[in-house]
């Protein structure tokens, strides 16, 4: 029967798509998901992780990258989130009640704090700071639910005693969740990183860092390896409306492939920059895990390769040198540029004042700003012209 042709613009004649073998699997965009009948609507169950029924649960697409993840993790099951802070609260919101202790490293990435904080002010959750580097800190009590571990911990980059920190938490029944942006789950596995295969329960990933590679797309992900877990976080994640966009999931599946040569590549630049950075006298603190002087270098060494230290190293500048100095240093820098963020192929520049930043006192990091480089795919060698060529322009105003 002829239709009107505003209806055949919609129902226009189309293939059932036949089987196809390409390099990159086919993309699906969907909010609406067509169900081929009642029965296939009555039969599907929430707690199927592969069903579809719609966009917000998961297409092919976002089904795929999420198992990949899974995979390089070490994990079982997933959830995907717009952005690796999206996916922090996801953890939070999820398993935080009125009364509850929430346990936070003290240089946990700043936003989860931020979070945290709000949660403590609005629904009465208690919020704890523990030295990552010190297992006695950490002194939970009956209520203590939940501990955040950061491997290594962002901007001073201490790595943390996670033997210690899992082992206790574990003999106090307390639910452990890990930042694994650093370590990409490529630097250890999350879930099993010790001879005695201590793992914690939850891994939260930016995907946005290295996975995308391309600084472009915002993506956070939680693994686990426990379905009961997981189903909480899923119900969370459903009645919460977290999506993402397939097509920023074809990206960073895409960019997976690349994702360990990357991530080697830069960790071993970061390597020369350290080794050249510790000789310039107007830093009197090189911050880096793989660095025999960093806190918890100890606990790196244990369970991380220095192939796989990641692209972030910090430094702490002589004290003598004003926010003005430091400013102007990180105004003259080219290659790196000013913004937040890592794990691209531009190398990155951000600079803190760690008085604004820490809860406890940490005899380790020595005064003075800080300046945190995030290295890129850019030959190392250009990189370290770059820092020495601004380093005239730090020292500019003593000179004249
Ligand atoms: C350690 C760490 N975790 C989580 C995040 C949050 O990721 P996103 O920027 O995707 O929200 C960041 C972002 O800088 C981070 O550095």
């Amino acid at each position: 029967m002829k239709k009107n042709p505003q209806t055949e613009l919609i129902h226009a004649p189309r293939k059932a798509p036949q089987y196809i073998n390409s390099v990159q699997p086919p993309l699906f965009r969907a909010s609406t998901i067509i169900f081929e009948n009642t029965d296939a609507l009555f039969n599907r169950h929430w707690t199927d992780d592969y069903d579809y029924s719609y966009g917000t649960h998961g297409t092919p697409t976002t089904f795929t990258l999420g198992d990949q993840i899974a995979q390089i993790e070490g994990g079982l099951y997933h959830l995907l989130a717009p952005s690796g802070l999206s996916a922090i609260n996801l953890v939070n919101s999820c398993f935080l009640s009125q009364g509850d202790e929430v346990w936070v490293a003290d240089n946990i990435y700043g936003p989860n704090m931020e979070h945290l904080r709000n949660l403590e002010t609005r629904y009465g959750i208690v919020v704890k700071v523990y030295n990552p580097i010190d297992v006695n800190s950490f002194t939970p009590s009956a209520q203590a639910k939940l501990i955040w571990l950061e491997a290594a911990g962002s901007v001073t980059l201490e790595f943390p005693d996670l033997v210690g920190l899992v082992k206790k938490a574990q003999a106090h029944n307390i639910l452990t969740a890990l930042d694994n942006t650093w370590g990409a789950g490529l630097a250890f596995n999350a879930f099993d990183f010790s001879a005695e295969h201590l793992g914690v329960d939850i891994s939260v990933h930016a995907l946005t860092k290295y996975p995308s590679g391309g600084g472009d797309i915002l993506m956070g992900s939680v693994i686990t390896r426990d379905k009961k877990l997981h189903h909480k976080l899923f119900r969370a994640h459903a009645i919460q409306g977290i999506s993402i966009s397939g097509d920023d999931a074809a990206q960073v599946q895409r960019s997976l492939a690349s994702m360990r040569l990357r991530y080697e590549h830069q960790s071993q630049s970061a390597l020369t920059l350290l080794n050249w950075l510790k000789q310039q006298p107007a830093f009197v603190q090189v911050l880096h895990p793989a660095d025999e002087a960093s806190a918890g270098h100890q606990y790196w060494k244990e369970i991380c390769t220095e192939q796989h230290s990641a692209g972030l190293v910090s430094v702490i500048l002589n004290e003598k040198y004003s926010l003005q100095d430091v400013r102007r240093f990180c105004d003259a820098l080219k290659l790196f540029k000013l913004g937040f963020s890592w794990g691209g192929p531009v190398s990155l520049v951000m600079l803190y004042n760690l008085k604004d930043m820490r809860v406890l006192e940490h005899s380790h990091i020595q005064a003075g700003l800080l300046v945190r480089f995030c290295i890129g795919l850019e030959h190392p060698a250009d990189l370290i012209q770059d820092i020495e060529n601004a380093l005239q322009h730090l020292n500019k105003q003593q000179l004249e």
